[in-house]
């Protein structure tokens, strides 16, 4: 089902990118969403036509009045990626924002449909698949002349920056090491579908790596380490297939990538047990009864554990030549936010070169201190 609430006509003088014509609105799919709600509030603040798009009228309503915003003039109601894309393709937003998750299967379906109006497409996909399936259409993009851009969020921008900035002006290092370490406030209420999904895909992949400059299996909680932050404060971060290790790789052109992550339990007895884990997880019934359960787990509102979010890297030469640097940031869910809002506002105005792209690479690594973040670099 899919329907639109439309109280005023939306201009239709936007930008002609691939000789299609947009009009200037940026949807933003999965608007009663944290993410969603967060970024609503960004651009709407900067002036930006948003329109909440998603599958409940009456909690994008209630989202939308709560951030204090006046009654939003449109409202897209539609309850799948696939109805969703029809939308776009009739309506022919300038952006779309996408945050409703599962992007390895929504994100292609609402990027071609933004494709085919010449607009352009943001989201905040961070697991290898998904990344992986938008930056397979940067062919079509450049055709399209639209700009897709994943990984809008912390743990890509803030890794895949601090890489691009010790690679300038260098040749390609032979090793690259990503950590990501998002410290978060929880916000109390339930965990949701979305966030559910993404934890048990993370157990059900695995772990990766790149060895030789192919994407090769490792184990998932491979490379432990303690991680000392500039500020002195600590976290533990252990081995992850994510979209942090696909851009560290693109961004450096390194053969051999590895991505660790303060999300994944580093605990040895529990490290043992995720392979275990995540073939039981495998099977279709158990990983619909897991994502059920824990979308129902309500979580208690938790100040942020540490001050500070870090993005790292270590890049090494075969020379000998070994470079390490930070990105320091806020609230990693602020920061999330902060950056897909920077993004959306650039496409916009249509300041990138058209193509599918991680953040930095579509629009420079000082995107990430225009999102508030601050390099610390050795
Ligand atoms: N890369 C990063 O740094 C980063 C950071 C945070 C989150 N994320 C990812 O971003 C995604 C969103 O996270 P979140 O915490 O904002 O999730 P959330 O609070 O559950 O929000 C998901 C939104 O999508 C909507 N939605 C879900 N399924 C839909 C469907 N079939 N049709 C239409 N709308 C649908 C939901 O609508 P209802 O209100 O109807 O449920 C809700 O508005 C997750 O995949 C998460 O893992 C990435």
């Amino acid at each position: 089902m899919s329907e639109t609430e439309q109280t005023k006509q939306t201009s239709t003088t936007g930008s002609t990118a691939g000789g299609n014509t947009t009009n200037d609105e940026v949807w933003i799919v999965g608007a009663s969403g944290r993410v969603g709600r967060a970024v609503t509030a960004r651009l709407a603040a900067r002036g930006l036509t948003v329109v909440p798009v998603g599958r409940s009228r009456e909690r994008m309503v209630a989202a939308w009045a709560d951030a204090g915003l006046p009654a939003a003039t449109k409202v897209v109601v539609a309850d799948s990626a696939e109805r969703i894309a029809d939308e776009i393709v009739r309506d022919r937003p300038r952006v779309v924002v996408n945050t409703m998750g599962s992007f390895a299967a929504t994100a292609p379906v609402i990027a071609r449909a933004c494709m085919s109006g010449g607009g352009h497409y943001v989201d905040q996909a961070n697991d290898v698949a998904a990344v992986q399936a938008l930056l397979a259409l940067h062919d079509e993009a450049v055709r399209a002349g639209s700009i897709l851009v994943t990984g809008a969020g912390f743990g890509v921008l803030a890794t895949e920056a601090v890489v691009a900035k010790l690679c300038e002006d260098r040749p390609a290092p032979h090793r690259v090491r990503v950590d990501a370490a998002a410290s978060v406030a929880v916000e109390a209420g339930l965990l949701g579908a979305a966030l559910a999904a993404s934890i048990v895909d993370v157990l059900t992949t695995g772990g990766r790596r790149y060895e030789h400059g192919r994407l090769v299996t490792s184990r998932l909680g491979a490379d432990p380490q303690q991680l000392a932050f500039p500020d002195g404060e600590s976290a533990k971060t252990a081995g992850v297939s994510s979209g942090e290790l696909v851009a560290a790789q693109a961004v450096s052109g390194a053969p051999f990538v590895i991505a660790t992550s303060a999300l994944v339990p580093t605990a040895a007895p529990v490290r043992a047990l995720l392979p275990l884990l995540g073939r039981l997880l495998s099977v279709p019934a158990l990983r619909r009864l897991a994502v059920d359960r824990l979308a129902r787990v309500r979580a208690k509102a938790t100040p942020r554990p540490r001050r500070h979010s870090w993005g790292h890297a270590v890049v090494e030469w075969t020379d000998g030549t070994r470079r390490e640097g930070w990105l320091r940031a806020g609230d990693g869910m602020d920061f999330t936010a902060d950056v897909t809002a920077a993004v959306t506002e650039q496409l916009a105005r249509g300041t990138a070169r058209p193509g599918a792209w991680t953040p930095a690479a579509a629009l420079g690594a000082e995107l990430a201190t225009a999102a508030g973040g601050t390099f610390v670099l050795g």
